[in-house]
């Protein structure tokens, strides 16, 4: 398949980079990316707020540490995809053609991410993908997700895959060696830029209990099946010996099915969301992770956090061949005898805590720089050492 477009367009002065992002784990990884490009004297960051999200994209906006440039405001309660994705594709559209930027940089697999690779597109602007190549190889689990990030690969120029599997998965589709980079994940940068800050303050009481940290948000989880992780968690606080804390999502979805379950119970304490610092300093003073979210799966291992994954499949099996991590499902006895087992077993939680981290090295945004610097003819600028200038960069390779 052949590249878009063949050719860039000459760039006098600095190259102009439109960040668009609308969700809370899109913030987070495409922060690093900001805060180099607002560091350098060679691109300008143009960041554009899609509001996906309302409350969770607004309280991690610090992180950027670059004021957004324009907003859009789609978010509505409950939002139905079709029209979350036509909301996003008229407004990022109509952004993009007043701004006319050298590139557009989305990240991940979220509608925001699917609708400015494509807005792009239309107004024949090159797209770069941040996150590029994960797949489960299941059309619809994550749902939309997988989905999502197929379509962006189809469009993108740039694929800048976290790990080495992933940029297989790209050229197994037939993208150009040539474009495909393997930088690991700018969600390593950023946890180890804000873990250096010092801020955050973690959330769990201090019972002297162990500690287990749970997200749950998935769409193809919601319902039923979400209810009945709930009950099982909640039975898993019965234990006596441990309490979880639930940093719960805004989606109202999520509310309803878990809020009845594990509300009012002495084990569980359910907390609005956390702002980056205090998560990551709850992750960094937890025992045991049970999520499934995708950007904790590749958090917790950074950390040493064994992490139970509660999906039926992952698009970051790394985690889960390093050792680091285990699908569980969604079943609630599976998770209840799994969390057992962890909590019980000594060398079990030895071995998946020193397993390390397979999804980077903390200098993916600086190899994502890197890379666009030279593909626009720049030269790379001092801070950008030639150690880290793709395709030669290594791979990024495990923790110590
Ligand atoms: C989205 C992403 C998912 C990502 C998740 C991160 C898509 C298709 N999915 O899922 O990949 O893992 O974000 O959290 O893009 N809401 C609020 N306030 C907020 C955020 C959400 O009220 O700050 C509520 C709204 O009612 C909204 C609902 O949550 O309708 C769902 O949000 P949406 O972005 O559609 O889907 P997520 O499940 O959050
Ligand atoms: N996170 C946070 N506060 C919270 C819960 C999560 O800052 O209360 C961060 C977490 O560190 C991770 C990201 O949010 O980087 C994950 O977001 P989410 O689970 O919503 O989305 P996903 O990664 O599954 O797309």
């Amino acid at each position: 398949m052949s590249a878009y477009p063949v050719e860039l367009p000459e760039v006098p002065g600095t190259i102009r980079a439109m960040l668009v992002l609308g969700t809370r784990p899109e913030v987070i990884k495409l922060a690093p990316v900001a805060r180099a490009m607002a560091a350098s004297r060679l691109f300008e960051p143009v960041v554009v707020t899609t509001g996906q999200h309302r409350e969770m994209l607004h309280q991690m906006l610090e992180l950027l540490q670059v004021p957004a440039k324009a907003g859009l405001d789609v978010m509505r309660e409950r939002q139905q995809l079709s029209e979350l994705t036509a909301r996003l594709v008229e407004g990022l559209g109509e952004v993009i053609r007043n701004d006319r930027p050298d590139l557009v940089i989305v990240q991940g697999d979220t509608t925001t991410a699917l609708t400015g690779a494509l807005a792009a597109f239309y107004e024949r602007v090159p797209v770069a993908h941040v996150e590029a190549g994960l797949r489960t190889g299941v059309l619809d689990n994550p749902f939309p997700e997988e989905l999502n990030r197929r379509l962006i690969g189809r469009i993108a120029r740039w694929h800048f895959a976290p790990t080495p599997r992933a940029a297989t998965h790209l050229r197994a589709e037939g993208t150009p060696d040539t474009q495909v980079f393997t930088t690991g994940n700018t969600v390593v940068d950023n946890l180890l830029w804000v873990l250096g800050e010092g801020v955050g303050r973690s959330a769990f009481p201090g019972s002297g209990r162990r500690r287990v940290l749970l997200t749950l948000h998935r769409r193809e989880n919601q319902g039923e099946r979400m209810r009945a992780m709930g009950r099982a968690l909640r039975r898993l606080g019965q234990r006596g010996d441990v309490e979880i804390l639930l940093p719960l999502h805004k989606s109202p979805a999520v509310r309803d099915a878990l809020l009845p379950e594990l509300t009012g119970h002495h084990a569980v304490h359910v907390v609005e969301p956390l702002g980056y610092p205090d998560f990551a300093a709850t992750l960094a003073d937890c025992d045991l992770v049970l999520t499934d979210s995708g950007g904790i799966q590749e958090e917790a291992p950074s950390l040493g956090k064994p992490t139970l994954v509660l999906r039926t499949t992952t698009e970051r099996p790394e985690a889960v061949e390093a050792g680091a991590a285990r699908l569980i499902g969604t079943d609630p006895e599976a998770i209840l005898a799994a969390a057992g087992r962890l909590l019980d077993d000594p060398a079990e939680y030895h071995r998946m805590a020193t397993a390390g981290n397979p999804f980077g090295d903390g200098r993916a945004a600086e190899r994502v720089l890197a890379q666009l610097a030279e593909d626009f003819g720049e030269d790379v600028p001092t801070g950008l050492s030639s150690a880290v200038r793709p395709p030669r960069a290594p791979e990024p390779s495990p923790a110590a």
